[in-house]
This record gives structure tokens, sequence and C-alpha cells, in this order.
């Protein structure tokens, strides 16, 4: 059993979830994500890693209440259990495998949208610990919904808020703030990484594509065992199939079939909603 050491409300029907899970702690790298089952009745949810502390050996996740099990997850509260927390699963990020002095000769542009915003951060965290410093967007639908906001000050970032009825911030979507920074700001990036709903990883795509902008996502597609074994999670790669939990999660953005990944969305949404999984792609 995996104690819940901290629960926070970020934002309406959004928490910050802090499980005590020192392995996966120590073995956790950007980009990676977990399987959290609530409880003995719950489904499987995956949820990408929002933070983690090897040494006091906690996980951080962000949880959107959407559908039975998450809102069994975020429904416990400090001191409760969950039966299952299986990770670190999926590929680290790319830019883990550079070395410091490699790092510091690129420019990355993060964009977390909604509550991908969260996963963006421990990416972040990585590169400003290496004395990289970032660009970060973040966007949301209202002010209400802004989360990680104040992590991300503390981190070596710019960092730009947007919300899309302009009540805090940048008024408009991240793809609006990205055309901004690059044509008004002259900002020149070498890498884009963009991780929120599939429609706004999409946009984000289409956008950097105009600017030959090697951009990444991170897709959160259906999943089940998270092994590589039933093949919910596929996903169109430049033509291939690819399956998000042990290929991915993060693949070339300008490569990925969105159409196809969101049809495939779609035609498990009931399903899904009913089951209890994080509908926030
Ligand atoms: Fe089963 Fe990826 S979740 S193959």
């Amino acid at each position: 059993m995996f104690k819940i050491l901290e629960k926070i409300n970020l934002a309406p029907n959004v928490f910050l979830v802090r499980v005590e899970a020192p392995r996966v702690a120590k073995a956790a790298q950007p980009g990676q994500f977990v399987i959290v089952i609530a409880d003995e009745r719950a489904e499987r949810v995956p949820l990408t890693i929002a933070n983690f502390d090897r040494e006091v050996g906690w996980v951080d996740l962000v949880v959107q209440a959407s559908g039975p099990s998450t809102k069994k997850l975020a429904a416990k509260n400090k001191g409760d259990e969950l039966k299952d927390f299986v990770g670190p699963l999926g590929v680290p990020s790319d830019f883990t495998e550079l070395s410091d002095e490699e790092l510091k000769e690129k420019k990355f542009l993060f964009v977390g949208g909604g509550i991908g915003a969260a996963p963006v951060y421990p990416q972040v965290r990585y590169l400003s610990e290496r004395g990289v410093h970032c660009d970060v967007i973040i966007g949301f639908k209202n002010k209400e919904a802004v989360i990680y906001e104040e992590n991300f000050k503390e981190l070596d970032c710019d960092l730009y808020v947007c919300t899309d009825d302009g009540s805090y911030g940048f008024d408009g979507m991240v793809t609006k703030k990205i055309e901004d920074l690059i044509e008004n700001e002259g900002k020149e990036y070498d890498t884009c990484v963009a991780i929120g709903p599939m429609i706004m990883m999409k946009f984000v795509c289409l956008t950097t594509e105009k600017y030959d902008l090697h951009t990444i996502v991170s897709l959160n597609p259906i999943m089940v065992d998270g092994t590589g074994m039933c093949g919910a999670c596929r996903v169109s790669i430049d033509g291939e199939t690819k399956f998000a939990c042990v290929h991915g999660p993060e693949f070339d953005g300008h490569k990925v079939d969105f159409d196809l990944a969101m049809k495939r969305q779609r035609q498990y949404m009931n399903v899904e909603k009913s089951k209890g999984q994080q509908v926030w792609r």
C-alpha cells in the first residue's frame, strides 16, 4: 500500500496528491509516468509524474476528478493509502541523455496546457538544476484554473501564463503566445516540448511546423497494462504503430497522427468516462 502524504486542492476539481513511494521516486526521470489504482475496485489510471523527491521518497501527481476512478483518487486524503502505484513507466525525456554541456547549448520552449502544466514542471526543474534557462508557456481556460505558477517561479525560467478568456496573464491560447515570442520578441528555440490535451498538442505542432521548430509531445492515450502487452495505447508515428507506454509517452510531434489518436479517444470516450479514466487529453 502507498500512503498519501499530502493532498492539495490546486484548482476546481484539480488536486495534487503526494504519494510515499521511495522506490519509484528513486528511479523517476522527467517524462515518465505511473499507473495508479486507488482501491481494489478502481480502474488503472495512468498519470505523468508531476514532481518527485529522491531523498525523502515521494512522488507528486496532479489529478483531475473526471470519472469514477479519478474521483476515488481525488477523494483520498492525507494518511489514506492507494492500492497500487506502478512505475516509473515509459522512456525518460530525450534531453536526459545529453550532457550538461550539451544541454547548455540548447534553447528549450516548454508548453503546458491545463493540468498538462504539472508534468512540464519536472522537466524544467531538471534543466534548471543544470543551469539551463528555459521559456515556459502554461495555458488555462481562465484564472481559476491556473496551477503550478508558483512552482515554475522558483525555477530558472521565463514564465508566460495564458488564459483563453484573458482573465489572467496573456490573453489568448498558447499557440498565440508561441507566435508572439518568436515573431515579436525574436526568440529562437532548438526544441519545443508540449504537454496537454491532444487538441492543444496538435495545434502547437501545426504552429511550430511553420518555424521548423523540433517539437516533442507527451501522448497519454488509453492505457491498460502499461507494459506493451495489450495494445490499448497504440498510436501512429510517421506511419508506424507504436505503443505509448513503452515507446513513449514522448514522441516527435510532427510525426504524430493526431487525428487518428483523437479518433481512437472518441471511440472509447464513453467507456473511459464510465470506467473512470482521467479525461484531460
Ligand atoms: Fe497496453 Fe500500452 S497500455 S500496450
